[in-house]
């Protein structure tokens, strides 16, 4: 499991931006930014939507060797911005609008947790009022928002999604926040800020798409200022991974599936890759590996005790095994009258998939998607 993949292109070009660009203003259609859940999944145009969904599905074809992993490390670009372009509708439905796990807490409402697990880590980062801060791929800007409001530092998310910019915007116009937030469209693996621009940078549950971690992480190590600071929840498969067992391949394929996740690295691979491109370490934990009661997967079990407040019932209802039977079918239905796109019902599988894979893979202690890095660009850095 190494992080040095042989040549992986950085596929940012500026062709490439308007060609995406140009393809989601044509695929999500008109007043895309302010629609969710249902309502936005059925105002897309069918033929762009099926396109998306088979740029998602070739690059995961139920594959796992070497060539199939190559293919999807190459095209991690172009196939993680089909897979937002096809997913974003489901993640706003079921998990509103910060796309992460948290730690839970009895007795504390799931956008409380949400927002305590943010804060957390905009402490751990030290983020001050007035600061110049990075967020990598920062979904619709829901973690943008709250550590704005948090700090009162101003927050520039770079996404690689056009969809997902627009509703950042349209959030942080709602919410009025636009002073304090900008978003950008580029790719991590290729950012085009001048070096030393941020006093800050951090990154949720967004660098695991990476096909390189030197890649991402050396380009936010460039844009950071010498003695700046950066904080990430990372997606890792933990040392109880073993590669070569079946049982754990199997799950971590359906996590990287389920996700649109080139390959998923070892904890050990992120704590190099950091070392690698220059950073030191100042802290790091497994926010998962704890005795807290209620699982940071429980979301997505059926497991009606965990829930802590009524409102979270509907959260539940919808990712949860029943809900998410629920959400198929009706998908199932809408492709076969022919209202929704081809394909559709084959992503809902996918995201059953990753259900399946992340709670067997929280479960079973070999995957995590908080693995808290804080690291630290040396003062003397050129
Ligand atoms: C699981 S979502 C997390 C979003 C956000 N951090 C949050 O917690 O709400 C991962 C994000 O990474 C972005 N992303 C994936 N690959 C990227 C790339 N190459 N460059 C920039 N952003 C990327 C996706 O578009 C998506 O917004």
């Amino acid at each position: 499991m190494s992080s040095t993949v042989s040549e992986v292109p950085f596929a940012g070009t500026p062709e490439l931006k308007a060609k995406q660009a140009a393809f989601s203003k044509a695929l999500h259609g008109k007043d895309a930014d302010s629609k969710v859940g249902v309502s936005a999944f059925l105002n897309k145009d069918k033929k762009a939507h099926e396109v998306s969904i088979n740029d998602f599905l070739e690059n995961w074809d139920g594959k796992t060797d070497k060539d199939a992993e190559q293919k999807r490390l190459e095209n991690y670009n172009q196939s993680t911005h089909s897979y937002y372009n096809v997913v974003t509708d489901f993640y706003e439905y079921g998990w509103g609008t910060s796309f992460h796990f948290s730690t839970y807490y009895k007795g504390e409402a799931f956008n409380q947790a949400t927002a305590r697990h943010e804060h957390y880590l905009a402490s751990k980062i030290g983020i001050k009022e007035g600061w110049k801060v990075l967020d990598v791929g920062c979904g619709v800007g829901g973690p943008a928002r709250e550590i704005a409001r948090f700090t009162g530092a101003h927050i520039t998310g770079l996404n690689n999604n056009d969809y997902q910019i627009q509703k950042a915007y349209h959030y942080a116009k709602k919410f009025n926040l636009e002073k304090q937030l900008e978003f950008v469209k580029g790719d991590f693996m290729k950012m085009d800020f001048p070096e030393a621009t941020f006093d800050a940078v951090y990154a949720i549950e967004a660098t695991v798409h990476a096909p390189v971690l030197e890649g991402v992480y050396s380009q936010i190590y460039k844009v950071l200022k010498p003695g700046g600071v950066f904080g990430v929840y990372e997606w890792v498969m933990t040392d109880n991974y073993d590669e070569t067992n079946e049982e754990h391949r199997r799950i971590c394929y359906e996590i990287e599936i389920g996700d649109g996740i080139p390959k998923m690295y070892s904890v050990d691979v992120a704590r190099q890759a950091l070392k690698n491109v220059g950073f030191e370490i100042e802290y790091e934990r497994d926010l998962a590996d704890s005795d807290d009661e209620i699982p940071w997967y429980y979301p997505l079990t059926g497991e009606w005790k965990y829930v802590q407040s009524l409102y979270d019932l509907s959260t539940f209802v919808r990712t949860s095994y029943v809900g998410r039977q629920i959400t198929t079918a009706f998908v199932s239905t809408l492709e076969f009258l022919g209202i929704a796109a081809k394909g559709s019902s084959r992503v809902t599988a996918a995201l059953e998939d990753a259900a399946v894979g992340l709670v067997a893979g929280g479960e079973k202690k070999l995957f995590t998607p908080m693995q808290l890095f804080v690291v630290r660009k040396p003062l003397n850095a050129e």
